[in-house]
């Protein structure tokens, strides 16, 4: 199988997609966000310093970055195939992920562009609701993203809960932040001809059929 990854701005559906990619292909979702929440509970003065700029909508430093997905990407699970899901978001962690930690050398990667306005994308965010246990995404607000059962987690029954960095101000610097850094990446991923663009339509079932056949024509 391929690795996937995902280069987009917040709310494209980065998230949304890696889950319907891991529940039919069960390839390991790896969320640089999740890693870096879940550091957060730790009692240290590195989850205090990654809580405050995960708060404010800033990039943790490529350092941090780096060493957490070096560790990740080192588990056997992702020997068959990943998906990478917030990771890389800078030029330096993209030169990581390819000199140092070479977990791409083992098979195909694409790297895949979800494309969506600001505009949209904060309707998105506003509407997000998220499970603390499984860390599945829902919208309040969208048909086919829509829990079930109002404010319970189709697949473990936990209650739904907003995550800290949905408001406006987070979401506008995540988004100027998006733009400035890790928009690049799009350039110097297509000049290695790994790069597909996919827009973000209201249909994720439909976004997931346009990712297989850019999966099928390069196999
Ligand atoms: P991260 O958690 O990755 O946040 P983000 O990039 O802002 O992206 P989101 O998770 O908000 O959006 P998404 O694209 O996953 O959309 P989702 O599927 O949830 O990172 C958080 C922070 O961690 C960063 O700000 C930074 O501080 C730090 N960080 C992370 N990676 C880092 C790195 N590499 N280096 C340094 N720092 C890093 O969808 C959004 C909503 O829309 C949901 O409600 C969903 O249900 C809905 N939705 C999605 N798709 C659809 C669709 N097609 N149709 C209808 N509804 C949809
Ligand atoms: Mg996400």
């Amino acid at each position: 199988m391929q690795n996937i990854i995902f280069i987009a701005p917040p709310a494209a559906g980065k998230g949304t997609l890696s889950n319907l990619i891991e529940e039919k292909y069960h390839m390991p979702h790896i969320s640089m966000g999740d890693i870096l929440r879940n550091k957060t509970k730790e009692n240290s003065e590195e989850a205090l310093y990654i809580k405050n700029l995960i708060d404010k909508g800033s990039l943790i430093s490529d350092d941090i970055a780096n060493r957490l997905m070096e560790e990740r990407l080192n588990q056997d699970d992702t020997n068959d195939g990943f998906i990478l899901d917030g990771y890389p978001r800078t030029i330096d962690q993209a030169i990581k992920l390819e000199n140092v930690i070479k977990k791409l050398d083992k098979g195909k990667s694409v790297v895949i562009f979800l494309n969506i306005d600001e505009e949209e994308a904060l309707k998105r965010i506003l509407g997000r609701i998220i499970c603390p246990k499984c860390h599945k995404v829902y919208n309040k607000f969208k048909t086919h993203t829509a829990p079930k059962v109002e404010g319970i987690c189709n697949i473990c029954g936990t209650s739904l809960t907003l995550r800290a960095d949905d408001n406006s101000e987070s979401f506008k610097k995540r988004f100027e932040t998006y733009i400035e850094i890790t928009k690049p990446l799009l350039e110097y991923y297509d000049t290695k001809g790994m790069l597909y663009t996919i827009q973000s339509i209201d249909t994720p079932n439909e976004m997931l059929m346009q990712i297989e056949q850019v999966l099928e024509g390069i196999k």
